[in-house]
């Protein structure tokens, strides 16, 4: 009888053990594939780099003149897209030349002066958007140039609709959830057409997140940092067009490059890290991220499997007004689930979750800040919840990145400074949760970082 207890204690011990790291299987829930639109990757590059996805834009004079010539011409573009940094394509309708901000805007950033296309912009200045005022040119232009004006009119309709509401608290975040949010609720789901009043609730709080790298698509089965986007994932791309759409033709137009310009975006590779990196340290950090890690974030190499993986909010206990209060959103969610986007054999479709997806980790050394609002400047704070600043401030003029942590170089600050400091005491902006590596030990995280630099 006795022997029988041991025996069926050593039976139970191995998985005691692994519940000690790794949460139960059925907490952990897969995204299936779902069928893609084909596309031709080089033609969603033209596309994407020289496309007139929105129809109308600043006039091309007005924009040179208030910014002057760019001269970086980082896209290596010819004719007019020269003059004009790699966030705008320059487009001609009707005969007048406008400007139009691209995805490149906030999907791509610099790093040792090369452009990197995918990489997530962590510069950019939202914090300060309701003092924007452009009502004094807009009115130069209506004035001068009555053509140009009624051309450039759905573009600065959908700007001073939408670019007060974008306010966030810090400088660095992004607030694409909300402007989707404007958009849809100045549009009506089916015609598309604009209405100057919103038509549906907007939520208060403007919830801020980190742009994710392009190059994760090619794995990930659902878009979004809750992996609510599903389904005919190109359709999604297609929200900026809502900026400026004038009805359902031109969205139809537009919708038929977007197959293209999802599998450029899937064709994608991530940057390898440029540093030298420890081999027998990173051996030994794969195997404890093969123990620790990979059940979630999947394994690497030639035969890498990656789960594509939702992991709810009590497991992974993160920030929760992304995926609780923005993307569950019901006025949100039902129009798009009844909207224009969801037509088709193959639909788009928004399925809320309660958690986030588990992120590929590929390219994750250039990709600070992380967590789904960036509020860990380094990889090292990731895995070590101790190291987390709550008050942080970076310098956002030039490439500020510490390739051994890896990530932002920052001060940490003891009070929170203003609109450049990263407040992680504010609501959406918390840097808890995650706390997977807190369990090793200092030598295995310093291995597994090695590790996450080869991916
Ligand atoms: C204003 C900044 C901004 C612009 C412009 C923008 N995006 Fe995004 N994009 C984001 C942010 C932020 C997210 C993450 C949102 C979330 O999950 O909450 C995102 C998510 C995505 C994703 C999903 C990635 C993933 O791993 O889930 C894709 C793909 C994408 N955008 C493509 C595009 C394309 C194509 C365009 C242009 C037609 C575009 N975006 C324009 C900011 C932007
Ligand atoms: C139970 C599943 C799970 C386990 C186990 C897990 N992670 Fe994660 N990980 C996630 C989820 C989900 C996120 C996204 C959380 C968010 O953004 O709020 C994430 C985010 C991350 C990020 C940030 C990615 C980014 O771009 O912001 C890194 C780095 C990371 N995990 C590394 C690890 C390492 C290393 C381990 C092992 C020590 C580990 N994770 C264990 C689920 C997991």
């Amino acid at each position: 009888m006795k022997k029988l207890t041991i025996l069926s204690l050593l039976a139970v011990l191995p998985i005691l053990l692994s519940l000690r790291y790794t949460p139960a299987a059925e907490d952990l829930i897969p995204v299936p594939a779902s069928v893609q639109q084909p596309g031709d990757a080089a033609l969603g590059y033209e596309y994407l780099t020289t496309g007139d996805f929105l129809k109308s834009g600043v006039p091309y004079s007005y924009f040179i003149m208030a910014n002057g010539k760019n001269t970086t011409n980082y896209l290596n573009r010819s004719d007019r897209n020269a003059n004009v940094g790699p966030g705008y394509n320059v487009i001609t309708h009707d005969g007048v030349d406008m400007v139009i901000p691209t995805c490149l805007q906030c999907h791509a950033e610099t790093f040792e002066d090369k452009l990197i296309i995918g990489l997530g912009n962590t510069r950019l200045d939202f914090s300060s958007t309701s003092k924007i005022d452009v009502s004094s040119q807009i009115n130069v232009l209506r004035t001068l140039s009555p053509k140009q004006y009624n051309k450039a009119r759905p573009f600065f309709d959908a700007f001073t609709a939408t670019y007060p509401y974008m306010e966030t608290e810090v400088r660095g975040v992004n607030p694409a959830d909300r402007l989707a949010m404007v958009l849809v609720a100045h549009r009506d789901p089916q015609s598309l057409r604009w209405s100057d009043a919103p038509m549906i609730m907007i939520p208060e709080q403007v919830i801020p997140t980190d742009v994710p790298a392009w190059w994760l698509m090619k794995k990930k089965n659902a878009m979004f940092y809750s992996g609510f986007g599903r389904g005919d994932l190109a359709k999604f791309l297609m929200l900026s067009n809502l900026l400026t759409v004038s009805d359902t033709l031109e969205a139809r137009e537009v919708s038929s490059h977007f197959g293209n310009v999802l599998a450029y975006i899937r064709s994608l590779e991530p940057p390898k890290y440029p540093g030298t990196i420890d081999k027998v340290k990173a051996e030994k950090g794969r195997v404890v991220f093969n123990d620790n890690c990979s059940r979630c974030h999947g394994t690497y190499g030639a035969d890498g499997q990656y789960p594509n993986l939702l992991v709810p909010l009590s497991t992974i206990a993160t920030d929760s007004l992304l995926c609780y209060g923005v993307q569950q959103s019901k006025p949100f969610v039902d129009w798009f689930n009844q909207s224009w986007f969801v037509q088709g054999d193959n639909p788009a479709q928004l399925v809320p979750f309660n958690g986030y997806i588990a992120p590929p980790l590929d390219g994750v050394w250039i990709t600070a800040p992380y967590l789904h609002n960036g509020s860990v400047p380094t990889l090292e704070a990731v895995l070590n919840s101790k190291l987390r600043p709550q008050y942080w401030q970076r310098n956002f003029s030039h490439d500020e990145y510490d390739i051994n942590k890896p990530g932002i170089k920052y001060t940490a600050l003891t009070v929170p400074e203003a609109k450049h400091c990263y407040n992680t005491t504010l609501p959406g902006y918390g840097n808890m949760g995650h706390y997977f590596g807190d369990a090793l030990t200092d030598d295995e995280r310093k291995n597994v970082l090695e590790y996450l630099k080869t991916l």
